[in-house]
């Protein structure tokens, strides 16, 4: 007998998540040095620097299970966010959050309603539960269609996922298409507002997902301390949601998911506003400049609430890229082979990727 028979079908189909090309990777097989890595969204800052120390001081105490209840992260978040402790729940990355809010509401037969494209996790985590995923374009200038979404919901619908801003076109919905949304949205359906760049995002009228979470019971807010804290490889998350929602997921996450170094180092980064601050202003001075030359050399771009741009550079442009050493995230698995996603990186790292692509550009003669 093998397993195949065996294997709830929906696990067996699943394609895997692809991450962005590891530096050492690219390194090795082109046998070169000083690859830059622009394709993960990671902060080119690096991580906080007390969190840096944080985790150094806490090093020493690895040998104990972590505080299950993530009691300092969430006393910090508490205050931050003026909410109750209960309508806190913390993940390994974010990642588990979205795979949590999966678990505890999605199953065969239902259906889970978000954006395409998106974030990549959203029809895995809806996939792994058996369910449905129902993605729905977006509009013409590469944002959500809510009124599709809305559309699109039907007596199956458990779960909406709305990403905002959206991962890969870094663009984003204002707060009056969004509380018309989500004013609509019939009540036993789950609202899942993915902020994990929210940090970045300066336009005024940006909703207010805590707002939501305040008003409408069944939504919560995703947020990260891997974009704007640097801190993607220690994997800590958190929701905040009604008290209700937020104890269906607390129930379903595993005791020790948050380990004592990505408690310790988020504590630490939420303290270090210098460090989000400049990651920020960083940010903003970097995208202004990448959209700006790529602009000057005749390739589209899309406006960004985000760390990252969306770019549309034509087809093979994420091999040529990686010939040169620089490394993008293609976009050919969202159908979209002319365009790349480019994570903003440090000043030099940016105008490698500018260099990189004007050579492109003129040996295509254009
Ligand atoms: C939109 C979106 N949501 C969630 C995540 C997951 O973040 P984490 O590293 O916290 O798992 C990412 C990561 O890239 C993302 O782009």
């Amino acid at each position: 007998m093998t397993l195949e028979k065996r294997v709830k079908p929906w696990i067996a189909a699943l394609a895997p998540y692809q991450p962005g090309k590891p530096i050492a990777e690219l390194e090795r097989e082109l046998g070169i040095s000083g690859a830059v890595k622009l394709a993960s969204n990671e902060n080119p800052l690096g991580p906080s620097p007390r969190a840096i120390e944080a985790v150094q001081r806490a090093l020493a105490g690895v040998h104990r299970y972590p505080d299950g209840a993530s009691f300092a992260l969430r006393s910090k978040l508490v205050e931050r966010l003026a909410v109750a402790p209960e309508q806190l729940v913390f993940g390994c990355g974010a990642d588990e959050l979205l795979e949590l809010v999966a678990k505890a509401f999605l199953g065969p037969g239902d259906e889970a309603v978000f954006a395409w494209p998106s974030f990549a996790m959203y029809p895995i985590v809806t996939r792994g539960m058996g369910a449905t995923p129902v993605p729905v374009p977006l509009d013409a200038d590469l944002v959500h269609d809510l009124d599709a979404m809305a559309a699109a919901i039907t007596e199956r619908t458990r779960v909406v996922m709305v990403c905002n801003p959206n991962n890969p076109t870094g663009t984003s919905v204002g707060a009056a298409a969004f509380d018309r949304f989500a004013a609509r949205l019939p009540d036993d359906v789950v609202l899942l507002i993915d902020e994990a760049y929210v940090d970045f995002a300066r336009r005024e009228d940006f909703p207010d997902a805590l707002a939501w979470v305040a008003r409408r019971p069944g939504t919560v807010t995703i947020r990260t301390f891997s974009k704007i804290a640097g801190l993607a490889g220690l994997r800590v998350g958190y929701a905040v949601a009604d008290r209700e929602l937020a104890g269906y997921l607390e129930r379903a996450r595993h005791p020790f998911n948050v380990n004592v170094l990505a408690e310790v180092a988020a504590v630490a980064a939420l303290g270090d506003r210098e460090h989000r601050e400049r990651s920020v202003r960083q940010n903003s001075e970097g995208l202004a400049y990448l959209r700006r030359e790529l602009a000057a050399l005749g390739i589209e771009t899309w406006p960004s609430e985000a760390n990252f741009v969306l770019a549309r550079p034509g087809p093979g442009t994420y091999e040529k890229l990686l010939r040169e050493g620089v490394i993008v995230r293609p976009l050919i698995g969202f159908g979209m082979p002319d365009h790349v996603r480019i994570t903003v990186g440090l000043p030099e790292e940016n105008e490698r990727l500018v260099k990189a692509l004007r050579r492109l550009v003129e040996e295509d003669g254009r």
